[in-house]
């Protein structure tokens, strides 16, 4: 089937629409019985089905591509921020490398982000949802994103990383200014606002990294100044770039798995009962509630050279849409892919996605979302959601609540 060919979604698929934030996988059912690869109405291509998805995801003939797609025109040609800070670091984050350059970058990264050093927070990681659940215990009522959601993962990876922790909420701001960027499809108004963002935090995590160089401790900020491999080091560009990068990635995902996660659970009484009498499943549970609502939707490629797939050819330097959140529901891959399952045998999400890029701190987030559901199942006798309606954040890529209000009782 060639580009003119395949069927058109235009009628089925409008990821703009509110129907499809509330819930995108109806929509996501009909295009993937449309075709494995798709042309959406608005430019991109879509890859829909789990097996291809994780062929693309593990092919060396697709890149992450650098620029981004503007919004008012996103068939058109790749838009690049102007040389500046945003540009600066956009270039140099792991996501956006490709081939030798993103090889040597991960293997200096890997090298200081160990699975050791991710074990070694364990502790600290459950005291902090002791701590944080401790006031909504006392009250009866908590909002999951503002209360644990959200400060959990960014406390660990300012712990991590070695940003003072008073320092939080400042790189949370600069953080959400530069996150649509990360889509791969944005406004020039976005990328504006990540620009004027952009040169403060830079400004600071350089402060940082010269502060540490006077007085170096053991976080990865040392780890990443003091690193070598195959005689090469990563300069302060990279260095700088990485820290904002690993902020980014590090905190809104896992909010959105927490979020999402124990969403899908106060929709589905039964599972959370299952969790309740036996918390042991919490690690299966975690895996089926992030292929039941993904936390990243979409991951960004382009082909390198024109290309054919699935009977679809793909012209280079196009973009295409690797629908994540789409492929955990084919039913060529899962059975009974729209039930949420807690004891579902393997379920093997594609939502850290897979290959060269597969996700960096896929161990960290699956660490903290297990603390925090084993301690909101053992730690209170009922959950319940307190809102008939909840609010989705408009991000194309990364799919997230708002707000989670909860009552409890211990
Ligand atoms: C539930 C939480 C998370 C999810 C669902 C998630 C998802 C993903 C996905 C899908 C990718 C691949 C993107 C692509 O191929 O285009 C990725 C890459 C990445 N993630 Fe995560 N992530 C999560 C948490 C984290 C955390 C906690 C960190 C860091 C502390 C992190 C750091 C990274 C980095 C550095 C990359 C880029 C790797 C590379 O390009 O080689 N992620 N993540």
């Amino acid at each position: 089937m060639s580009a003119m060919t395949s069927p058109s979604p235009a009628v089925i698929f409008n990821p703009f629409s509110p129907e499809f934030r509330a819930d995108p996988y109806p929509q996501y059912a009909t295009l993937r019985e449309a075709g494995a690869v798709l042309k959406t109405p608005f430019g991109p291509w879509m890859v829909t089905r789990y097996e291809p998805v994780d062929r693309v995801l593990r092919s060396s003939a697709f890149r992450t591509p650098r620029g981004y797609r503007d919004a008012d025109d996103p068939a058109g040609p790749p838009r690049f921020a102007p040389a500046g800070k945003l540009s600066l670091h956009r270039r140099l984050w792991l996501l956006f490398q490709s081939g030798d350059s993103h090889a040597r970058l991960r293997k200096l990264i890997m090298k200081v982000f160990t699975p050791r050093a991710v074990r070694s927070l364990a502790p600290g990681i459950e005291a902090l949802v002791t701590e944080l659940l401790a006031p909504a215990l006392d009250r009866g009522a908590m909002e999951v994103i503002k209360d644990v959601a959200y400060p959990l993962p960014a406390t660990v990876i300012c712990e991590l990383l070695g940003i003072p922790a008073a320092d939080r909420d400042l790189n949370r701001k600069w953080a959400a200014a530069v996150a649509a960027t990360v889509d791969p499809i944005c406004s020039d108004a976005e990328v504006q606002a990540a620009e004027a963002a952009m040169p403060e935090w830079d400004a600071y995590i350089r402060e940082l990294l010269a502060a540490r160089r006077r007085n170096p401790g053991d976080a990865l900020l040392d780890a990443m100044l003091a690193v070598e491999e195959d005689d090469t080091r990563l300069s302060e560009d990279e260095i700088a770039a990485n820290a904002t990068f690993l902020f980014l990635a590090g905190h809104e995902t896992t909010t959105n798995l927490i979020g999402n996660g124990l969403y899908a659970l106060l929709r589905h009484p039964d599972q959370l009962a299952k969790l309740r009498a036996e918390p042991a499943l919490v690690e299966n549970a975690i895996e089926e509630l992030l292929r039941f609502d993904s936390p990243v939707q979409i991951a960004s490629r382009t082909a390198l050279e024109t290309i054919e797939i699935e009977g679809v050819t793909l012209e280079r330097e196009m973009p295409i849409m690797v629908a994540l959140g789409c492929a955990n529901h084919d039913p060529r891959r899962f059975e009974r892919p729209d039930e949420l399952d807690i004891t579902r045998a393997d379920p093997k999400p594609i939502s850290c996605g897979g290959g060269a890029h597969y996700c960096v701190g896929a161990a960290l987030a699956r660490l903290e979302s297990k603390y925090a559901f084993a301690q909101l199942v053992t730690r209170t006798r009922s959950i319940e959601l307190a809102t008939e309606q909840v609010t989705w954040r408009p991000s194309f890529s990364l799919r997230g609540l708002v707000a989670l209000p909860i009552t409890l009782q211990t």
